[in-house]
């Protein structure tokens, strides 16, 4: 069978399984098991395909077609223009996210600022934030053993130094953390009985990274009970929240601070400490 043929094959398999990105996503699968990027394969699309790798290929759009997300599927994916290894056990950076570290990097607050990121995950926050703030020490804080070993990696392929990784969570970590400049955190924030009904792929990434509680906004009393006494005079804390909790956030932390996402949407709340 030719490239092509394979090709066809799987964006018929995938739209067969109501997959709205099925072209995009063979694209990508395709790439990943043959090696031939998108303009390649316009020139090589008439070759006969290698059975090897096509085998590979077909395996990893039957997983596609089962829902498991596409970034496990590749194992990697971009955040702020840097890599992130991924897969089963770890959360997905979001493209919303990269807001907070617009915000960080234009409010360093101090030369050589100490930063947390909280409920950090893939890394993909204090990673970033520490690449593009090469004077700063950012101390990252993860519960989950499966998550942390992303973390791990990703500090490796990212050659970062100034990180501190802690497997410790929050609040216990924060005894072991020095006073902070800036606090960053994407916590967990979906209503506990949301979670069994999101979108399928959503439903395979783990629970603790989506979770927040009765109302979603547990860990949001937690950072402001016990992350936010730890900012040094003239901080601030910055997180994530759902699409529609912006304004319960900003109650919590005492602050009229919103930021909205490139949608538009308010998705983030600043508290500044006095
Ligand atoms: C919404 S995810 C965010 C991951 C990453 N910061 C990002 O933006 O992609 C929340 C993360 O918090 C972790 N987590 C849950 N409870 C925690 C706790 N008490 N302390 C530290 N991390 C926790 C989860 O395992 C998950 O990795």
């Amino acid at each position: 069978m030719t490239n092509l043929q394979y090709f066809n094959q799987a964006v018929e398999i995938l739209l067969e399984s109501g997959n709205e990105d099925a072209v995009f996503d063979t694209e990508c699968i395709f790439e990943k098991a043959f090696g031939i990027n998108k303009t390649q394969y316009f020139i090589r699309k008439n070759d006969t395909a290698d059975t090897e790798k096509a085998e590979d290929f077909l395996r990893m759009i039957e997983r596609r077609k089962n829902y498991e997300p596409l970034q496990y599927i590749l194992g990697q994916w971009e955040f702020y223009g840097l890599d992130f290894k991924v897969g089963e056990g770890v959360l997905i950076p979001r493209p919303d996210t990269e807001i907070l570290i617009d915000y960080v990097l234009e409010n360093k607050v101090s030369d050589n600022p100490i930063i947390y990121d909280l409920c950090s995950g893939s890394g993909c926050i204090g990673i970033t934030v520490a690449k593009n703030i090469e004077s700063a020490k950012v101390y990252l804080s993860e519960k989950s053993p499966l998550a942390y070993k992303y973390l791990e990696e990703n500090i490796g392929l990212n050659g970062t130094t100034n990180v501190y990784p802690y497997l410790k969570p929050i609040p216990e970590v924060l005894e072991d953390f020095p006073e902070a400049d800036i606090i960053i955190s994407n916590p967990p924030y979906i209503k506990s009985d949301e979670v069994p009904f999101l979108q399928k792929e959503v439903q395979l990434e783990p629970t603790m990274a989506l979770d927040g509680g009765e109302d979603g906004l547990y860990f949001y009393r937690l950072l402001k009970d016990y992350a936010i006494p730890k900012l040094k005079k003239g901080g601030y804390i910055i997180v994530e929240c759902g699409d529609t909790q912006a304004r319960d956030v900003a109650e919590i932390f005492e602050t009229d601070i919103i930021l909205k996402d490139y949608s538009s949407i308010e998705r983030a709340v600043v508290k500044r400490k006095e």
